[in-house]
């Protein structure tokens, strides 16, 4: 198993690089963002509670989440040869929680990407998407409150891998395709990087 977190802030690629992840590597998408839109979608009681906080750009409590995270690696772990964690963790008690999990079932973090982008280019990006994502945080008074939860709550996270030794800043301006090449040679000179 080879497990990599994508990390950066709202609108800085995550999805986007994370197609281009599980095509070239096989690895396991787990956005916690879809799975959350999923249940909206479905009209559930979570999908219900997820909209509350969704729509404001506020996080999903840290237990909540925890348990959703919890109950995607075992569904899908049987077929996995790993996972991409794509907007989770967003804060350190949900940091401590993967690490935690991962423990218990005999795996680690191996690589964290973090897309760095600056907030003028996320929110022009962001605002272009909502014409047409039909996502409700998708406007402008949500995108502002997003980076700010993102750089009060989110960013300390790049410490935290930091002093793990597993952090990779990789600049996520410029073209898809560059940006894609920059994150396979950080994953590739991994000593227990997937085949591709
Ligand atoms: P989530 O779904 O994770 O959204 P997000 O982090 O706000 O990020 P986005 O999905 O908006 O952006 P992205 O980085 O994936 O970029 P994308 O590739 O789409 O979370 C949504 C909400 O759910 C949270 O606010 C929170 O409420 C809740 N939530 C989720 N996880 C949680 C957790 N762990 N704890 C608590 N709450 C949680 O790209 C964006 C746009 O830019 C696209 O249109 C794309 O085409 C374009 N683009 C991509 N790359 C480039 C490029 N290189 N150049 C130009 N345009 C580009
Ligand atoms: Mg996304």
């Amino acid at each position: 198993m080879f497990n990599l977190v994508i990390f950066g802030a709202p609108g800085s690629g995550k999805g986007t690089q994370s197609e281009k992840l599980i095509a070239h590597y096989g690895l396991t998408h787990i956005s916690t963002g879809e799975v959350l839109r999923a249940q909206i979608a479905a009209g559930t009681e979570l999908g219900r509670v997820a909209d509350s906080y969704i729509s404001k750009g506020q996080l999903i409590p840290d237990d909540l989440m925890v348990d959703i995270l919890a109950a995607e690696v075992d569904r899908l772990r049987p077929q996995a040869n790993g996972f991409i964690f794509d907007g989770f963790p967003r804060t350190i008690p949900q940091a401590e929680a993967l690490k935690k999990m991962l423990e218990q079932r005999g795996e680690e973090v191996h690589s964290v990407i973090g897309l760095e982008v600056e907030d003028e280019e996320l929110i022009e990006r962001l605002l272009k998407r909502g014409q047409v994502s039909g996502r409700a945080d998708d406007n402008l008074d949500t995108i502002n409150n997003r980076l700010k939860v993102y750089h009060s709550t989110t960013s300390p996270l790049r410490d935290y891998y930091q002093q793990e030794g597993k952090y990779h800043a990789i600049p996520g301006s410029g073209h898809v395709d560059e940006i894609f090449s920059k994150i396979s040679g950080t994953i590739d000179s991994h000593p227990q990087a997937p085949k591709k």
